[in-house]
């Protein structure tokens, strides 16, 4: 196997934290990989008026291949009044640079797995027939597009006239024809046939690869009937290459209900970029939450690998650090994955299991403390020993 280059993007707060702790474990299982740090975040918001320099996204486009920690992303007044003194007043306008990344190199494809692993004390219990509680095991792997719907950015308040004017050719706009521009807030939610098709493909081939016994679309074609009804369109028409697996469809408000009910029913989830985001994060709160969640964003020429949660500054100064590298470790597992590298990837989070089952080494989120310097002395592990106890299990 050829070695690897990864474009290394910590960013801030505890990105920069728990990116090396995944290189660790990479470095443990035996991937060859040379890492280029590259810079993203918050810091270059300030010093140079823009969180995502143009030499990251070059990398980005010479190596294919990133690994991101974590980005602060502030309020727009709030990221106005922070930068450098002589890059204010210029007009400039904080984006967040992930979002940004996806958009540039077309990241459509995010995938979000959401596995309890037995043993951990945050997964999911619910009550039975009995009296008692049963844990299901959760294994769901939610398929969200990720560049366009409610989240493209293409949207106004007091829409400007020719806007206006084309709104006004829907009948059902009529009922907001009197509201003044300024009182008048729109966000579209524009879907492709060509994502659909992308996103609905993908799910699908995961599921064969992967051996999962069904897709699920989980939208709202009855009420969204352009949008939800195309994606469940171009899902029907994936589904017809892959006779072994089931298509099924759910609407978002009743998934969020039977999420509770029966998660363990579900496996692969397929979803546009709002609903994606809404049931990628009610599932992982099922088997762990931010301190278990990994991601991906996939495009044809780019892919970057990074766990769900954000920069947590409130513990990015505490030394030792005690946020839980778990996310970004199975996230290192997903980068893996993707680079073919299939034995290795198991191989971490199947140590990531057993340190888990065992529960010797647990971080305070798993011990379900509130975040401080003073958790250490209640039992948790912090970050460095959390890794070492992951790495032993490797060897
Ligand atoms: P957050 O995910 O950074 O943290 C929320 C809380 O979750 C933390 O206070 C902590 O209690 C817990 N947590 C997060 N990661 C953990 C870990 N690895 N181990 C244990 N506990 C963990 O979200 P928050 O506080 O809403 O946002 C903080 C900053 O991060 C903001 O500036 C926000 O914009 C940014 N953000 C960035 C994201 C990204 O880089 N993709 C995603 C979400 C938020
Ligand atoms: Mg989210």
């Amino acid at each position: 196997m050829a070695r690897r280059t990864v474009v290394s993007m910590p960013g801030d707060g505890i990105g920069k934290i728990v990116l090396p702790e995944a290189i660790r474990v990479l470095d443990a299982v035996g991937f060859e990989a040379d890492y280029v740090p590259a810079d993203i975040g918050w810091e270059f918001w300030i010093t140079e008026g823009n969180p995502l320099p143009d030499r990251t996204v070059d990398l980005l486009a010479r190596h294919g291949l990133g690994l991101f920690g974590a980005i602060t992303s502030k309020p727009k007044n709030e990221a106005g009044a922070e930068l450098a003194p002589h890059l204010r007043d210029r007009g400039l306008v904080y984006y967040s640079p992930i979002v940004g990344l996806r958009q540039r190199f077309n990241l459509d494809i995010s995938i979000r797995p959401c596995r309890s692993l037995p043993g951990n004390p945050l997964n999911f219990i619910r009550r039975n027939a009995a009296g008692g509680w049963e844990e299901p095991i959760v294994d769901a792997v939610i398929f969200r597009q990720n560049t366009e719907g409610l989240y493209g950015g293409v949207e106004w308040t007091d829409p400007p006239p020719d806007v206006r004017a084309a709104f006004e050719t829907h009948p059902k706009f009529k009922r907001f024809a009197d509201t003044p521009g300024p009182d008048l807030a729109i966000s579209s939610r524009i879907f492709t046939r060509r994502a659909c098709a992308r996103i609905t493909r993908a799910a699908f081939e995961y599921a064969a690869r992967h051996g999962y016994p069904s897709v699920t679309v989980c939208e709202k074609p009855n009420v969204l009937r352009e949008t939800s009804g195309m994606m469940e369109e171009e899902a029907r028409k994936a589904s017809a290459d892959f006779p072994d697996i089931k298509l099924w469809s759910t609407n978002i408000d009743a998934q969020m209900m039977w999420l509770t009910k029966n998660p363990e029913d579900y496996s692969v989830i397929v979803a546009g970029n709002m609903f994606g985001d809404i049931v990628s994060d009610a599932f992982a709160g099922l088997v762990g939450g931010l301190g278990f969640a990994c991601s991906a964003n996939i495009g044809d020429e780019v892919a970057v690998f990074e766990p769900t949660h954000g920069s947590a500054p409130k513990y990015a100064d505490l030394s030792p650090s005690i946020v839980n590298p778990i996310a970004m470790i199975l996230t290192a597992a997903m980068l893996l994955d993707h680079v073919g590298e299939l034995d290795r990837a198991d191989a971490v989070r199947d140590a990531t299991a057993a340190v888990v089952s065992e529960g010797e080494v647990r971080a305070y989120d798993m011990l379900r403390l509130p975040g401080g310097p003073d958790v250490l002395s209640k039992g948790a592990a912090t970050t460095t020993q959390i890794t070492d106890a992951i790495i032993r299990k490797l060897v």
